[in-house]
């Protein structure tokens, strides 16, 4: 456990409790917090309000989908004596602050969002937007500021998020009597975004290319053996190409022997590796990283209760440090605190 955790600086990130998470979660962001938890005061926000966002009708996925987040969580390694876990819904600040919020941001800022944009274009929405979902980054900003984070890790998809997040803060601190929000910086996964089996950019739950930190040895391996290569590498004789090859950048993510890999690589070049070996290469690695996550996930995924535990305590934590932002601001502006 940490000490000195007034002086450390901080983190907030989360995730939208919507689906398990999976092997994309895992290299981008769940890896990282595990080390980050150690040097950083850590805030992870189960974000279901900003899950709702997209599935108004749907509460029950996203409420379904608070304790296997925790289980995912815990079962990585992120430990809720070096992280604080909390749950968005129940952090009356982040939607106090975030109806405060709105009154600075115009329409227009709001609908130039790229990543808003590309979302409600993949989603379909087409005229249909739920008035919440163009809000989110909004949503995000307040959750952000009510932390008093400075550090944000996320993808490059959430880099406009961060943008409009310190317009905010600039904003918002000129109209305060004291300027009581920090602006934050974003911290880029150094990996980059794992590709789906399938080869597509980005593995997906939604693109059914995911393989999800619970999936058994079974579903593992048959990930593997469909996974795509190097269509133009017929025999084993030939040479074939590395660069595009899933096998090979999933091997570069997960295989803790680079030397090794990139003797493969070298190989698979000049022609004489096929893809079977490579493909057994990978299954070993990737079982062997799964099995004790899987474990773990079983166990803890069976005490609903201590799960719900956990966040709970942890969204106290959150409550005192969002309630004492939403407090100066309310302040700031001048409007009367009434409790
Ligand atoms: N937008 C993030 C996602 O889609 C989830 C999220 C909500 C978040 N609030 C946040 C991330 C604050 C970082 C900081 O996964």
């Amino acid at each position: 456990m940490k000490t000195q955790t007034s002086v450390l600086p901080t983190i907030l990130t989360g995730d939208r409790p919507t689906g398990a998470l999976h092997l994309g979660h895992y290299v981008g962001s769940l890896r990282q917090r595990v080390s980050l938890q150690a040097t950083h005061q850590q805030y992870i926000l189960v974000a279901d309000l900003q899950g709702l966002t997209d599935n108004g009708s749907n509460p029950k996925k996203v409420a379904d989908n608070i304790v296997e987040v925790l289980a995912d969580y815990l079962s990585v390694g992120i430990d809720p004596l070096n992280s604080t876990l909390c749950l968005q819904s129940a952090l009356p600040a982040l939607a106090e602050l975030t109806m405060l919020y709105m009154n600075i941001v115009t329409l227009s800022r709001v609908q130039r969002n790229p990543t808003v944009k590309h979302e409600i274009a993949q989603k379909g929405f087409a005229g249909s937007i739920p008035t919440g979902f163009m809000v989110y980054p909004i949503s995000q900003a307040a959750d952000i500021t009510a932390f008093r984070a400075s550090v944000v890790p996320v993808g490059d998809d959430q880099l406009p998020m961060i943008e409009q997040t310190n317009e905010i803060v600039h904003k918002m601190n000129s109209l305060l009597a004291e300027p009581a929000l920090v602006p934050c910086k974003a911290l880029l996964s150094n990996v980059g975004r794992l590709p789906g089996v399938d080869g597509n950019a980005k593995m997906s739950k939604s693109l059914g290319n995911a393989v999800s930190l619970s999936a058994s040895p079974d579903t593992i391996s048959q990930a593997v053996a469909a996974m795509y290569t190097d269509p133009g590498h017929i025999r084993i004789s030939d040479p074939g190409k590395v660069e595009g090859n899933v096998v090979f950048t999933y091997l570069d993510a997960f295989h803790p022997d680079t030397a090794y890999v990139q003797a493969l690589k070298t190989h698979y070049e000049q022609g004489g590796l096929g893809d079977r070996q490579c493909k057994n290469i990978l299954n070993d690695c990737l079982q062997a990283l799964l099995a004790p996550i899987r474990e773990r996930r079983a166990e803890l995924i069976a005490d609903k209760g201590q799960l719900l535990g956990i966040l709970q305590a942890g969204t106290e934590k959150a409550r005192e440090v969002t309630q004492q932002t939403l407090l100066e601001v309310k302040r700031g502006l001048g409007l009367p605190v009434m409790y």
